[in-house]
């Protein structure tokens, strides 16, 4: 568990290190991109995975009820959240669920809300599947960024079917708070959408507490149509094996959705995402803490070190996630300016924060979820490139 160890990932098929020429069409760049982490596994992860190597029979795989029960006995310890065995369908991946949750749910050119600036594939995920979208844009209040709770209601007046909350909120990083998800549950209720609550940064949580969506509905008795997507693939660096999970609240949705999964043949497993997710869920919470400070000493570095030297930008300190928002708009350049300068001056590959939406134009996001090395790294690339301004 030595966060500080740099592991060279190049040369390994990673696409943080090894795509970054394809993806930014020069290879001598940083990478501060793709959300996943520099980072090996936990232990308890690596021994499982290994057992599996050493048994070397690799044949079709059903997910075990083990796992089922590391599952809901991690979401009841870390969110007090009680899922029955029976709500919980896995899938190979977030993104791919909740573009069959958006086909099983709703019908072509149906309205679905998203609230960018927000992760990208969100966008290809209605658009891909011809549905109507819906911008409910958030807003810079002096306590930071917040949803636009009147403006939410008049995407929902527009008739919205499914509102897409991005939970913590990713590139922005808030943690929502109770007060928040209750005043977008009530008009959910009143005007009948259905919430897909994609949770996959749930665990990463640095201030506050991360409250399920579904959790919240059920505890306030309120009639909300809520599924919720969740993942071990961020919070213990297991992207790669493609495992994730969707929990419904009503056994005919859960029913539906599965139908639709049997339509499109989804629904091999493999048995390294089912081992390694198991002793995670079982063994990897002292790891998950330890990767917390280590993140948030990050993130405290990365304001630090921009005050200094950087101080024309603004760092959105991250309630969550491992990923900081960092404000360049004074350095008044558009959108595409301050790409290339980011690439060609810089030689950073960092997500532009357009690619977020329109509302992300002039800034950009980092992940931290390095060694403090390679943060460094970065942050002097960023510092040499606005010195010679
Ligand atoms: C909000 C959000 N949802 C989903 C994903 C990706 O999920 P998956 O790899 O399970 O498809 C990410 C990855 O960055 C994310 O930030």
């Amino acid at each position: 568990m030595n966060f500080e160890k740099v592991i060279d990932r190049q040369k390994t098929n990673s696409m943080k290190w090894d795509f970054v020429s394809e993806r930014y069409g020069s290879d001598d760049l940083w990478p501060m991109w793709v959300a996943d982490m520099d980072f090996r596994a936990p232990q308890p992860v690596l021994d499982a995975m290994q057992e599996v190597i050493n048994h070397g029979v690799f044949g079709y795989h059903r997910r075990p009820d083990s796992l089922f029960e590391a599952t809901a006995s991690w979401l009841k310890k870390r969110f007090d959240w009680g899922v029955e065995n029976n709500q919980l369908v896995y899938t190979p991946g977030v993104v791919p669920a909740i573009s069959h949750l958006i086909q099983t749910f709703t019908e072509k050119g149906d309205g679905v809300i998203i609230q960018p600036p927000v992760y990208y594939p969100f966008y290809a995920l209605i658009n891909y599947n011809d549905r109507k979208l819906l911008r409910n844009p958030l807003k810079e209040t002096e306590q930071g960024f917040a949803m636009d709770i009147e403006d939410l209601e008049k995407q929902m007046q527009e008739g919205a079917k499914m509102l897409l909350l991005c939970s913590p909120h990713n590139p922005i990083g808030r943690v929502w708070s109770q007060e928040e998800l209750e005043q977008v549950a009530k008009l959910c209720e009143k005007y009948n959408v259905l919430v897909v609550s994609d949770e996959i940064h749930a665990d990463l949580v640095l201030k506050g507490t991360h409250t399920p969506f579904a959790k919240l509905a059920a505890d306030k008795g309120m009639d909300v149509d809520v599924i919720t997507c969740m993942a071990p693939s961020k919070t213990f660096n297991l992207a790669a094996l493609q495992l994730s999970y969707v929990v419904f609240q009503q056994e005919e949705a859960k029913k539906q959705y599965e139908e639709q999964l049997q339509r499109q043949f989804v629904g091999i497993d493999n048995p390294f995402a089912t081992v390694a997710a198991e002793a995670a869920y079982r063994e990897g919470e002292e790891w998950l803490e330890k990767l917390l400070d280590y993140v948030q000493d990050n993130v405290d570095f990365v304001k630090q070190y921009i005050e200094t030297n950087i101080p024309v930008m603004n760092v959105i300190e991250p309630e969550g996630t491992y990923l900081v928002w960092i404000d360049m708009r004074e350095l008044n350049m558009g959108a595409s300016k301050l790409q290339s300068w980011l690439r060609e001056e810089g030689k950073l590959a960092l997500s532009d924060g357009h690619i977020f939406g329109n509302e992300g134009a002039g800034f950009a996001r980092i992940n931290v979820a390095a060694p403090r090395a390679n943060v460094e790294e970065g942050l002097n690339r960023l510092k040499q490139a606005y010195d010679k301004l």
